[in-house]
């Protein structure tokens, strides 16, 4: 029988990442199924274990439900621990269920496929949700030399700087205090959904400084518009929704397919 994987969200409609992992399959001459499913919102619990019963391997899980699964793992990976958050699902050899993340293991890939400025760097993070969690440790990890937290509800940016701050030089703050500049710049606030720009100062960027989105649209979302005017680099968050399905897809198969090839299709595609 095939193995079976699948995405879990809600909505899921629009998820690219059966498409992602059908390339993946192809390419590395894996044979599996992987579908999207959208659980009620209610219920997460109850679709995954049905999806198990029916032979389901492991998941991706995205909006609303990387908390729930995280509740729902018998075993999690340090990582997912860090991050509170998991993004995939898998059944052991053991028959438990193994829950880790991959959001920022594939944010920092793509950062470096894109040659950022990492080690030693000053980097910004624009938000203070799930989204920054799971990528504070890893840019850490990756030699981030100090990492500033500013968000809306500054709260929120000191707490998570109170939670990392044994791992590196981090702080939190308001975005009427962020102080340039900044090599690397990274919105993982949600206000790209909305059009909306956080308040934030025109001198953010040194020179050769980079402007990195997790959202990603055909168009240039409004936070890289207004990056690219003040002279820096900009990527958006096309490549890390790629890395990150690698990395299950790793996680899964054990072995590692390549991502380049598939950023050029997707970026045709958007
Ligand atoms: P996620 O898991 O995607 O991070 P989240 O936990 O809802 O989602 O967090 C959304 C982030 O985007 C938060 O940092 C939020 O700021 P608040 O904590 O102040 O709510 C931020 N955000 C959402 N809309 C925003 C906007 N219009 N301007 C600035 N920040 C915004």
């Amino acid at each position: 029988m095939t193995d079976r994987y699948a995405v879990f969200g809600n909505p899921i409609g629009h998820s690219k990442s059966p498409r992602i992992h059908a390339a993946f399959a192809e390419q590395t001459g894996e044979s599996l199924r992987y579908e999207a499913i959208e659980a009620p919102r209610s219920d997460f619990a109850g679709a995954w274990r049905a999806f198990v019963a029916a032979g389901g391997k492991g998941a991706n899980v995205t909006v609303p439900f990387k908390q729930e699964a995280f509740a729902l793992a018998e075993v999690l990976s340090p990582r997912a621990r860090l991050a509170g958050a998991v993004n995939t699902l898998m059944v052991g050899r053991d028959g438990r269920l193994y829950g880790d993340t991959t959001d920022g293991v594939g944010l920092v890939r793509d950062l470096e496929a894109h040659a950022a400025p990492l080690r030693s760097a000053r980097v910004l993070l624009l938000g203070a949700g799930g989204a920054s969690r799971g990528v504070i440790e890893p840019l850490l990890e990756a030699g981030a030399g100090s990492l500033t937290i500013a968000n809306r509800t500054v709260a929120k940016a000191e707490e998570l700087a109170v939670l990392f701050a044994g791992k590196g030089e981090v702080s939190g703050c308001g975005f009427d205090d962020v102080a340039g500049p900044f090599d690397l710049v990274i919105n993982a606030t949600s206000a790209s959904l909305t059009g909306d720009l956080p308040p934030l100062p025109d001198d953010l960027f040194a020179a050769d400084g980079l402007a990195y989105d997790m959202m990603y649209a055909a168009e240039p979302t409004v936070f890289l518009r207004w990056a690219a005017e003040r002279g820096a680099r900009t990527v958006d968050g096309l490549g890390m929704l790629i890395e990150q399905a690698a990395e299950s897809f790793w996680l899964w198969r054990q072995v590692r397919p390549e991502t380049a090839p598939l950023r050029e299709i997707l970026r045709r595609e958007l």
